[in-house]
């Protein structure tokens, strides 16, 4: 049986995350060779993953640059990954999601006529400007893709409707393995200000935000509403990691700097996050991946955003929609504190998003694929 040669293309800190357990079954497997490159899009939080869960690199473009745009991040990926694909050669490029990365990546296989499995394919808002960049990018490598691998029905759903080429398969959320490795009960966290919080007595929020269409106006409004809750709800403190962004730490600098038992830390390895998340009282989030890891742990979130494209766990009333506006923000926050018949209601663990085995089906889809396999996986169901 000949070795399938995958090549995992990631560069930000989510992709890291979802891609480091699919990489690891692929290495582990004798039917697949597994090669990573990096784009390094970020440096940091992407170094951290990698630490997390002691997976290295093949190949490294390093292009993350202080104030990056768009433009700088796609054509740096686009110019690196020629000569890496030249000289590695895969079978198959495997992305993820919908970052620039992630379209740039796709596209520079498909220049070289290399073909592309997209993974957390078909998430959807059908907003050209929300998220932005990453609705078009998605919908970009959905017409690159040959392979599709869909968290959930719904994705797959949207791509047949788009009537897209290639094989979409129902995998599940690869996130949800990943969580497999890193939430324990008996974890201690290596930030002490963490591991001197009072889970048990305080109300603890987790709070994430770093969307470029939230930049400006929206931001201000949001870290303002957060700043009113915790006036308001003594028994409140709110953790709030501060992404990298040189634009999103001058906001959170600005609006909660000062404040009383908001606590703003520097971005925090996985592991730290997700145990975090599973010790606290509910996450207020403009993120994508937490929608997906909250509602597991059984913990309620207040989105952040006008609109997300993971209406799973909003059907199932562990995600509510808050917007970005301060008095709806202000008002969500304070009846989730305050009822608690609203709050046993939304914290109930789901897991609309996957089963741990995700992974697992990727690779058979693509051991499949190329004919080393005779069955096709199964789809996922919640
Ligand atoms: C990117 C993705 C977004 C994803 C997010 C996850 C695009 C266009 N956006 O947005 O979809 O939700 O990652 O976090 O692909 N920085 C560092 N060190 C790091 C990481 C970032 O200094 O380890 C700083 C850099 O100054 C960089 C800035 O953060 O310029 C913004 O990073 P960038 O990747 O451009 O955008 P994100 O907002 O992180
Ligand atoms: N995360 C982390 N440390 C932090 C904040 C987030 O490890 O300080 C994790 C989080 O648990 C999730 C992922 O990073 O797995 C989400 O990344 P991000 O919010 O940057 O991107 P998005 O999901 O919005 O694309």
């Amino acid at each position: 049986m000949k070795k399938i040669r995958v090549m995992s293309v990631f560069g930000t800190r989510p992709e890291a995350i979802k891609m480091a357990p699919l990489v690891k079954t692929l290495a582990e497997r004798e039917d697949f060779e597994s090669l990573c490159c990096l784009t390094g899009q970020h440096r940091e939080m992407l170094d951290s993953v990698m630490d997390i869960f002691r997976l290295k690199a093949d190949y490294d473009l390093n292009i993350m640059q202080k104030q990056q745009t768009l433009s700088s991040i796609t054509t740096r990926t686009l110019l690196g990954m020629e000569t890496v694909l030249e000289e590695a050669k895969p079978d198959l490029v495997l992305v993820h999601g919908d970052t620039s990365t992630t379209f740039a990546g796709a596209l520079a296989a498909f220049y070289r006529k290399i073909p592309v499995g997209h993974v957390e394919a078909g998430l959807r808002t059908y907003d050209k400007y929300s998220p932005y960049p990453e609705e078009m990018n998605r919908t970009l490598v959905g017409d690159l893709a040959d392979l599709h691998f869909s968290p959930t029905a719904a994705n797959a759903e949207n791509l047949r409707k788009e009537a897209v080429s290639g094989e979409v398969f129902i995998t599940g959320n690869t996130v949800i393995d990943a969580m497999r490795t890193t939430v324990r009960e008996d974890f201690r966290f290596a930030e002490p200000e963490l591991n001197a919080m009072d889970f048990a007595n305080r109300r603890v929020i987790v709070l994430t935000c770093h969307r470029r269409e939230n930049y400006g106006k929206p931001m201000h409004d949001i870290l303002r509403a957060v700043r009113q809750i915790v006036v308001t709800h003594p028994e409140v403190e709110v953790v709030y990691p501060v992404h990298l962004s040189p634009v999103v730490r001058a906001c959170a600098k600005e609006e909660l700097g000062d404040t009383e038992r908001v606590h703003l830390i520097d971005p925090i390895d996985v592991e730290q996050m997700h145990n975090l998340m599973a010790r606290c009282h509910f996450v207020m989030t403009d993120s994508g991946g937490l929608q997906e890891e909250a509602p597991a742990l059984g913990k309620p979130v207040l989105v952040l955003r006008r609109e997300t494209e993971r209406p799973e766990a909003v059907a199932a009333g562990t995600v509510k929609l808050a917007g970005v506006e301060y008095d709806e923000i202000v008002r969500m926050a304070s009846e989730l504190l305050e009822q608690p018949t609203v709050y046993h209601k939304m914290a109930q663990a789901v897991n609309p998003y996957g089963d741990g085995n995700a992974c697992a089906r990727i690779a058979d889809a693509i051991a499949w694929h190329f004919g080393n396999q005779e069955t096709r996986p199964e789809n996922f169901q919640p």
